[in-house]
């Protein structure tokens, strides 16, 4: 098996994915995931299938086999444009979900059905359904990290990359905002709409503190720190900029700082060091447990059994899709 870095490794049609990999993946795990990209390729020609795949998947998907990737904005905005018979999603169950509601025609799989997130299993249906009985006429808005079920409970949808646009849009002096507690304190800290928040958090993002940063920042010079509005409010409160992870990414590739923390998921910063080799990422491992479930082993068995598929009562998904749609049609600013 030749190794990345000397002559083949990918295929001849895709050199920038060869020469992206041979910065992140070390030569002698290249025998490893050189066979596995190989036949993903191969199989999504014969089965007409792309890939997405969020900023947190592991270098070899996300730089090797990704058709799309981007946040959870992005990919729901793409997966609306999506011309493909089958959708594989490299990524966790609500936006594997986001996908199908968009695309109820086509096959949409998720390689591993426990990829879940700890903000969607915060909160079900039926709280949305009380929440709103304890708030008669205050709009709801659901960050996208929730189930089918949520959504087709809610107002509108949001993301990190645009809540406040989101949240501003209703016209309205108060908002319900779930599950994400931080996110919608953060929203809070950037309008004047009163915002009512859900105590859920993501078990990632929770476990950063603001003494971790200061730490960080006393050990590294120049260090440019960028931090995901999951984050707790101490940690914001230690960052130069909060933003989803595509404003991360266009964050550092505008200014090519020396050094930067992105205080997230930390695969994101393998993704980045791949692009970026000019800037030195400073990074604490923490891994979300769901995103790290994906494999190229799994993606390429999901494409070879068309399973797990992510199917959506009709119904509910009718429901559901508006309240993504309404946030699909929020002009970001
Ligand atoms: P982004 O939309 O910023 O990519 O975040 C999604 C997510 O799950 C973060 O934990
Ligand atoms: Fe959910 Fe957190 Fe994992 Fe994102 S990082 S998918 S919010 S558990």
């Amino acid at each position: 098996m030749p190794a990345l870095g000397r002559e083949t490794a990918l295929p001849a049609a895709l050199p920038d994915r060869r020469e992206r990999l041979a910065r992140v993946i070390p030569p002698m795990e290249w025998p490893v995931h050189e066979p596995l990209i190989q036949a993903i390729e191969a199989l999504k020609r014969e089965r007409n299938a792309v890939v997405l795949a969020h900023n947190y998947q592991r270098p070899e998907i996300f730089h090797g086999v990704a058709d799309i990737v981007g946040d959870s904005l992005a990919l729901a905005r793409r997966a609306a444009e999506v011309d493909a018979a089958v959708i594989v999603m490299a990524g966790v169950r609500f936006m594997a979900e986001t996908v199908k509601l968009l695309n109820p025609e086509r096959t949409v799989l998720l390689p591993d059905r426990e990829a879940g997130c700890s903000l969607a299993s915060s909160i079900t249906a039926e709280d949305v359904r009380a929440l709103r009985a304890r708030h008669p006429g205050v709009p709801v808005v659901a960050y996208v990290n929730t189930s089918a079920a949520v959504k087709a409970e809610v107002d509108i949808c949001c993301t990190s990359g645009n809540a406040v646009e989101v949240v501003e849009s209703l016209g309205v002096p108060r908002v319900l905002m779930i599950p994400d507690e931080y996110l919608a304190r953060h929203v809070a800290s950037r309008t004047s709409v009163e915002v009512i928040a859900w105590t859920g958090h993501c078990e990632v993002h929770e476990r950063f503190t603001g003494a971790e940063i200061r730490a960080y920042r006393e050990g590294f010079d120049g260090l440019a720190v960028v931090a995901h509005p999951e984050c707790p409010p101490d940690v914001l409160a230690e960052a130069d900029v909060v933003g989803s992870t595509q404003r991360m990414q266009d964050f550092v590739a505008a200014n090519r700082p020396r050094r930067v923390l992105l205080v997230t998921e930390c695969s994101m910063s393998d993704n980045l060091a791949a692009l970026f080799p000019d800037v030195e990422f400073v990074r604490p491992c923490n891994l979300c447990p769901h995103m790290r479930l994906i494999s190229l082993a799994n993606i390429l068995e999901s494409l070879r059994r068309l399973e797990p598929r992510i199917d959506i009562e009709p119904a509910l998904a009718a429901r559901a899709r508006l309240s993504v749609e309404r946030m699909l049609a929020v002009r970001p600013r």
